[in-house]
Order: C-alpha cells, then sequence, then structure tokens
C-alpha cells in the first residue's frame, strides 16, 4: 500500500469501499428497487446478457441469475467481488454469473472480455456518480458501444435534491469533494445530456435511507434506437 499521500484517487476510493465490505451485506441483503424496475419493464429475463457495473456484493446480480439470465458483474473492490463469488456458488448459479475485479474509471470498452454490442442490458446501481465530468461522459459512451441495438441500460445516480449537495469543496460543476469522499450530483438536465444518443424511456426522482441518510437520487431506463445515433 503506498503512503496517502502518493494514493491515487481511485486507490482511496477502493479502500473506502473495502472497509466498508467488511461488514457482509452491507447496503440490504436482497435486491434493490432499481432491479425491480428491469423486471417491470424487460418482464422475461431468461437467456438475457446483463453487464451489472459497481455489483458491490452481488445482491443483484443474483437476484437476475435466478431470473434466468447471464450476468457478468464487476466492481473494482475485492471484498465485494469474494462475497459476490462465495453468493454465486450458494446459489449454484456459477454458469450464468460471473464476476471481476475491474476499474470502471478505465476504458472498458476495450476489454476483450466486453466486446462491442454484447449486452442486452447494462445495470449500474448507485455506480456512476463517482467521476468528473469527463470520466461520466467517456463511461457514458463506453456503455453504449457495449449495448446491442434496442438495448437497455438501467441506472440510479445521486441527485441535486440530495441533502450532501453543495457541500464541499466544488471541484467542477456538481462534483464535490465532501470529506475526502467524491460525488457527481446529477441535475435531471446532465442526466439527459449524458444520455443524448438513447431513447428514453422513464426518469424518476427517489429519495430513501442509504448508509442511515435520506438521499435523493434520480433512477433512470433509457433504450440504445435500433438505428444508432
Ligand atoms: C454505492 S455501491 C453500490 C453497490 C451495488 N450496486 C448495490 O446496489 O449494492 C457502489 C459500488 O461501486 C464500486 N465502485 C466504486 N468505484 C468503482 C470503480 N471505479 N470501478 C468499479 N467499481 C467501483 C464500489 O466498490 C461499490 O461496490
Amino acid at each position: 500500500m503506498k503512503i496517502r499521500a502518493e494514493a491515487t484517487n481511485i486507490e482511496i476510493q477502493e479502500e473506502e469501499w473495502e472497509n466498508k465490505y467488511s461488514v457482509e451485506d452491507y447496503f440490504r441483503e436482497g435486491y434493490s428497487s432499481l432491479a425491480e424496475l428491469v423486471e417491470k419493464i424487460i418482464k422475461e429475463l431468461i437467456g438475457k446478457r446483463i453487464l451489472e457495473l459497481g455489483c458491490g456484493q452481488g445482491q443483484d446480480a443474483i437476484y437476475f441469475g435466478k431470473k434466468g439470465a447471464v450476468i457478468t458483474a464487476l466492481d473494482f473492490s475485492q471484498r465485494a467481488t469474494n462475497s459476490t463469488k462465495t453468493k454465486i456458488k450458494k446459489f449454484g448459479l456459477e454458469k450464468t454469473v460471473s464476476v471481476m475485479k475491474a476499474d470502471i474509471s478505465s476504458d472498458i470498452s476495450s476489454d476483450p472480455v466486453l466486446p462491442k454490442e454484447s449486452f442486452d442490458i447494462v445495470f449500474a446501481n448507485l455506480r456512476l456518480h463517482y467521476f468528473d465530468n469527463k470520466t461520466t461522459k467517456r463511461i457514458f459512451s463506453d456503455i453504449y458501444r457495449l449495448l446491442v441495438p434496442g438495448g437497455y441500460l438501467f441506472f440510479e445516480v445521486k441527485s441535486t435534491a440530495d441533502l450532501d449537495y453543495r457541500k464541499g469543496e466544488e471541484i467542477e460543476k456538481d462534483f464535490f469533494n465532501h470529506n475526502g469522499k467524491k460525488r457527481h450530483f446529477f441535475s435531471e438536465a446532465y442526466l439527459l445530456e449524458c444520455t443524448e444518443r438513447y431513447n428514453i424511456i422513464c426518469v424518476q426522482p427517489k429519495q430513501y435511507m442509504s448508509e442511515g441518510k435520506l438521499s435523493s437520487f434520480l433512477s433512470a431506463c433509457v433504450k440504445k434506437p435500433y438505428l444508432t445515433k
């Protein structure tokens, strides 16, 4: 481990997540409300190829696996990927659910394990609000390349209605460093800017308790057009 002053932003964030994940099922035991939205919109998940970004301890990956989908789950935390592996074994989903340790802030669309247009659904629950504008836009275009035409992206991000919005130092517009935690708060206009190449299916404001605090989010489902832009 590097001394703290030399650690990169990603290493600091990784360490933060490793600490949180010393607690089993840190966020919740079951699936998320965003996973419920997937089922509502897609209805039949059997055989659907899903890429999950920032899978955490694997609750949603297992939920989709039990519904018959084929999941590739990524997270940069070793503890998160280990817990996901344990759950995959426990539920006998080795043939359909796989998990990899990967950093999504680097170019995931050039990873040979993730070929272009190879997923029907990309799913990112609370995972796309940690980056500056340039990295965020790059991740959205990586996702676009990974989805088949007609594929869906489901994601949930912290919104500008959150109580922590504007706390700490503003590094860039709506991107703050609050006590070492970097968060990008999405307005609806920014969410639409990031997804301008997609057809919008729904964008919903949400509020619920997360890590002991009432937090505000935007949750969205967007669809890559068949005739790509
Ligand atoms: C708020 S948690 C959500 C976890 C999970 N989706 C859930 O709903 O329980 C965010 C997750 O993203 C992961 N993460 C954060 N930055 C990442 C990065 N650059 N690359 C890959 N995973 C990352 C963290 O390890 C953590 O598991």
